[in-house]
């Protein structure tokens, strides 16, 4: 039987935090027309969720039951980004914060958590076509993809567009602490036993460092399209 997720077009975005993947796979979803599964914002709000109900961050069993009927619903809205509603209470802004990732990366470092959200991410896949954006999505989510990006920048470059990011939206903000963080983040995703942050053996591997988002979202057009995808 050929599963869903073979049918529809896949393309995954994978890399660490900062390297410009929830830009680009929200723009190549609007190039394209395609869904687009933000994996990161199942993870941000499986932590939220653990706050809400005074779930202990090292208590397993438990966030495996909220990770598994996460009430969440992700609503369109006057903008372009898509409203985010948990257990009735609009978090879109919420699961954004420095501590929820922060939190997030502790729980998705727990395998029966990423299990749990693993049925609820291929569900994502409906023509015509998927966009997926994370850390595992060509290795471990969408193993058939179609098309498989890893983005990557140095530490220091990704720290400034954060920091940036939060200048711009009159948040207060430390360079050094952000970088500090960054780096805490990537270790712990890229060292995890379960699923860590590594490119596919057959991902494109973009180093965004230098390059502007219309230079990335071109080269990645182009893989689509040498492909056969557009
Ligand atoms: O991309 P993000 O910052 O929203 O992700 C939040 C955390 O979730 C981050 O520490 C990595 C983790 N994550 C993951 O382990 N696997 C994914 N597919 C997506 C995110």
């Amino acid at each position: 039987m050929v599963s869903r997720e073979q049918q529809v077009p896949v393309i995954t975005v994978d890399g660490p935090g900062g390297s410009g993947k929830g830009t680009i796979c929200r723009l190549l979803a609007q190039r394209l027309g395609w869904q687009l599964l933000d994996s990161g914002a199942l993870y941000r709000l499986t932590a939220l969720a653990a706050r809400h109900h005074g779930v202990a961050l090292d208590d397993v069993e438990a966030l495996v039951v909220l990770a598994a009927h996460l009430d969440v619903r992700f609503v369109s809205g006057d903008g372009d980004e898509l409203q985010i509603v948990l257990e009735g209470e609009e978090v879109t802004q919420a699961i954004r914060t420095e501590e929820t990732g922060s939190e997030a990366s502790v729980v998705a470092a727990l395998g029966p958590v990423r299990d749990a959200l693993l049925s609820r991410q291929r569900d994502f896949a409906h023509l015509p076509g998927l966009i997926a954006d994370g850390r595992d999505m060509g290795t471990v989510v969408f193993p058939a993809a179609d098309l498989k990006i890893y983005l990557d920048a140095s530490a220091e470059e990704r720290a400034r567009r954060r920091y940036n990011q939060l200048i711009s939206k009159g948040v207060g903000a430390s360079l050094g602490e952000i970088l500090d963080d960054i780096r805490v983040r990537d270790a712990r995703d890229m060292n995890r036993a379960v699923a860590p942050l590594k490119p596919a053996p057959d991902a494109v591997i973009l180093d965004t460092t230098q390059m502007t988002i219309e230079e990335v979202l071109q080269a990645v057009l182009d893989e689509a399209r040498h492909r056969g995808l557009r």
